[in-house]
């Protein structure tokens, strides 16, 4: 089998990820491999596209492999996925599969990325391989990879792949700006409007109106006319530092025009099943600010062109993003059938967020999202010195093995659970004792009303 790789990793021939694909290269000779080093040479292929057209052809599979970079794939890895539309790549016939190595952290929403990417390019879908980065140094980790690579040679020998599933999406209608600036805004608060709006009518539409009707301070910020001198490296110079070592002031923008805002609202085409090369060169670049949630109860919003219900991958992405960093969401605005109406809504509702200071919730996204990273940051802590200390300072090391009270009382009622006569007073005492600390809290709302 003629293997090409895409090495989505800026790191090139450094990337972690890359070793798993040398291990297969020495286990199974009889298979040919081609590298592509999309990640590291981006700016090269984007002028030259020749070297790709050349490998695709003389390739049976297509392997990607990249690591997971903030809840998708690195930014290099999106714009070469453009760049092959743009181009018109003929992948028609030919089998894909991909290994991503991460800190399971939204690795299935990066890996489904590439999925429907895939999907969109002809290729025929066989499977993903998401490893954690350090598997392939233990026994267990290389059983996983050597059965994954096996699984791929029985796929392709025997013409079996995943059914491409593309949900139907409504077209984009033109749209026109419609509202009258109100004349009583305020500026006790101020919202950033992050863009990469270029020669695009309708997304440029969309925010004059939503400026135009929003009651509070608005201040745009556009990515696509921000001089990114490149996405993030993987270099972790920033883990130690706090700085990246690009040199193009984005670390000013980032804090103190962004991050320095009340709220966020983000305004984007969709594209590619994401938010497109720009986008998550920003979301990437702010690597340099760590695994720190430092906008937590800030409200974000979303101003989307293009339908949304067809890209249930690209909303858990935008749900996930909110829970982690603990922001409320006001509305993500996308109907296309609906425009105006939706606008309306996401101002009515952020104003309304705004004005009440309405704390976010968590749920299983933003919970669970954040153990990964609560469990990295402590074993890290030597190299990502801020993050140790902003975690220690938010009480974010909430191991369980502190809880030493709740561990005892739970042995205690085991063991009472365990004596025949004892049991069922035990079950009994348990379902009061549980609600107990409920009704104080209610009943502490009776005691406030007669005062
Ligand atoms: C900018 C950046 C973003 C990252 N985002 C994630 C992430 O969302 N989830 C995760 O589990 N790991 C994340 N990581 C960790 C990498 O996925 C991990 O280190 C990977 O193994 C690196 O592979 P490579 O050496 O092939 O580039 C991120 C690392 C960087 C530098």
């Amino acid at each position: 089998m003629k293997v090409l790789v895409i090495n989505g990793s800026p790191k090139g021939k450094q990337s972690v990820t890359l070793q798993t694909v040398l291990y297969f290269e020495k286990l199974f000779a009889d298979d040919e491999f081609e590298f592509l080093h999309v990640g590291k040479k981006i700016r090269k292929y984007q002028k030259d596209f020749s070297k790709v057209f050349e490998k695709v052809e003389k390739a049976d599979l297509i392997l990607f492999s990249y690591p997971v970079y903030t809840f998708l794939a690195p930014s290099q890895l999106h714009r070469f996925i453009e760049l092959c539309k743009i181009n018109g790549v003929d992948f028609s016939g030919k089998y894909a599969a991909q290994i991503s190595t991460s800190k399971h952290f939204y690795d299935v929403t990066a890996n489904k990325y590439i999925e429907d990417n895939c999907g969109d390019l002809g290729l025929k879908y066989i499977g993903v391989l998401s490893a954690d980065m350090d598997d392939l140094l233990s026994k267990k980790g290389q059983r996983e990879a050597t059965d994954f690579w096996k699984y791929v040679r029985f796929c392709f020998e025997n013409d079996i792949y995943e059914k491409a599933v593309k949900l139907p999406a409504r077209p984009t209608k033109p749209y026109e700006k419609q509202f009258k600036t109100i004349i009583s805004k305020t500026d006790r608060k101020t919202v950033a409007i992050v863009t990469d709006c270029k020669n695009d009518p309708n997304l440029k539409n969309m925010i004059d109106d939503f400026v135009a009707i929003f009651p509070f301070k608005t201040k745009v910020i556009n990515l696509a006319e921000f001089n990114f001198h490149g996405g993030c490296l993987g270099c972790f110079s920033c883990a130690a530092t706090g700085h990246c070592i690009w040199k193009d002031g984005f670390e000013d923008l980032l804090r103190n025009e962004i991050q320095s805002c009340d709220a966020t609202i983000y305004a984007f085409t969709i594209k590619d099943h994401s938010l497109g090369p720009v986008f998550k060169m920003y979301n990437d670049r702010q690597f340099c600010n760590g695994h720190r949630t430092v906008t937590v109860g800030a409200p974000v919003g979303y101003i989307i062109n293009g339908d949304l219900d067809a890209e249930p991958n690209l909303r858990m992405v935008l749900e996930g993003r909110k829970s982690v960093g603990e922001n409320p969401l006001a509305y993500l605005a996308y109907d296309p059938d609906n425009m105006a109406k939706e606008i309306q809504i996401l101002s009515k509702k952020m104003a309304f967020l705004l004005d009440q200071e309405i704390v976010p919730t968590k749920d299983f996204y933003g919970v669970g999202g954040m153990k990964i990273f609560r469990d990295l940051i402590y074993v890290m802590q030597g190299l990502m010195k801020a993050d140790h200390e902003f975690y220690k300072e938010k009480g974010i090391y909430d191991f369980p093995q502190k809880e030493v009270g709740r561990i005892l009382l739970m042995k205690m009622v085991g063991g009472l659970m365990t004596i025949p006569g004892a049991a069922k007073e035990a079950k009994k005492m348990m379902g009061e004792a549980m609600v107990m600390p409920y009704k104080k809290i209610i009943d502490s709302l009776d005691k406030k009303d007669e005062d």
